[in-house]
Formats: C-alpha cells, structure tokens, sequence
C-alpha cells in the first residue's frame, strides 16, 4: 500500500522554512554582483513554493525564468534526463542561479550544470532547498543549501508523491523505519 498523509511526521514547519529561506535570500544578495544581471532559474515543478518565497527576498532587478526536466532511468544504474522545456532567454554573459527543491543521487543537477555551461553563463551556480548527501552519486558544487537531511522521503513545500502534497506550506518525512504496506 502506498503511503498516505498520516504515515509522515513533520521534518521543518512552515515557520522554520521561512526562516531558513530569509536567510537564504541574504546570503544570495550578499554575493551577488550588483553590476551584473541575476537570472533565476526555478526547476519545475518541485521548486514552485521555494522559488516564489525566495525571490521576495532577492533585489528588485533580478528576472525569473523556469525549465522543466523529466529524468528516465533507462538502467539501474544510468538515469536519462532530458528537457521537457527550456528557458525562454539566452543566458550567455548573465549570471544564473539555478533554484531546485532537493539534490538526491546529483544526476540531476550534474546534467543541468553541462547543458547550461555550454550556453557561456558568466556565472552558473545551484541554490536547492534540500540535500540528501548520503544519497550523492555525483559531487555536484552547492553554492546554496537550505537544509541539509538524511535519507528519508520527503514531501510538501514544492515536494510530491505521485503528485500529491506540493502545496503543503511545511515539509514531511516518511519515518526513518517505514516500511511499504505497514
Ligand atoms: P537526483 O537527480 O537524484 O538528485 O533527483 C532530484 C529529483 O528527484 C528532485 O528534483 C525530486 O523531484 C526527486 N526527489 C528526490 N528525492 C525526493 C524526495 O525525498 N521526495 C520527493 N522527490 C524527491
């Protein structure tokens, strides 16, 4: 049976992703360069509720773009990435600050720095709200991380389970001794 609501507990509450994300913002404006142009890049759908809370923390003159990938693993060990679609602006001399909900195994992301970089950013760095490093199969460079958390399956905040729970205003986690049809 596949999990419902009730068999998650709260990881971070509305109030303490607030917080986390004001920071965010912070330090995000602090190494910004203000004479150059921040492009944000929010990675559909996971980082919808992140990307509109962070932005509000951002200075006025950044711009907001959205792509969205769709991952295959076509083997057990290989998973395929693709774009399903892509930015609506050239990205060459700006800097870009991508904004994800959570970096996993890094397949991801590792597949997304290669397709911007070509494009000649002047700056590519990743902000993700969740990090689950004991997961990583790919090192990948994180300028900004929300919160770092074990391995357990997370929801809410942007987050889903068969598309359910993204507008969750908190963050759940499926106990660490969750078993399926328990
Ligand atoms: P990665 O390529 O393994 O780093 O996976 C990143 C993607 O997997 C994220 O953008 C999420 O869509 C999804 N993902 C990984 N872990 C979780 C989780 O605990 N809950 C919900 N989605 C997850």
């Amino acid at each position: 049976m596949s999990p419902t609501l009730n068999d998650f507990e709260v990881l971070f509450s509305a109030e303490e992703i607030g917080k986390r994300v004001a920071e965010l913002g912070r330090e995000i404006s602090r190494d910004m360069d203000p004479h150059s142009e921040l492009v944000v890049v929010g990675v559909l759908k996971g980082a919808i509720l992140f990307m509109a809370d962070l932005v509000r923390h951002l200075p006025e003159n950044v711009s907001c773009d959205f792509l969205r990938l769709s991952s295959y693993s076509g083997t057990q060990t290989t998973g395929t990435v693709r774009f399903d679609f892509d930015l609506t602006q050239p990205i060459k001399g700006k800097d870009v600050l991508i904004i994800e909900d959570i970096v996993d195994t890094g397949l991801t992301m590792t597949f997304l720095l290669e397709a911007l970089r070509v494009r000649n950013p002047r700056s590519l760095k990743i902000c993700t709200l969740l990090h689950k490093p004991s997961r990583a199969e790919r090192d990948v460079p994180l300028a900004h991380v929300g919160f770092t958390i074990p391995n357990r399956f997370v929801v809410g905040y942007g987050l889903d389970y068969e598309g359910r729970y993204r507008n969750l205003d908190r963050i759940l986690a499926l106990p660490e001794d969750y078993e399926e049809g328990q």
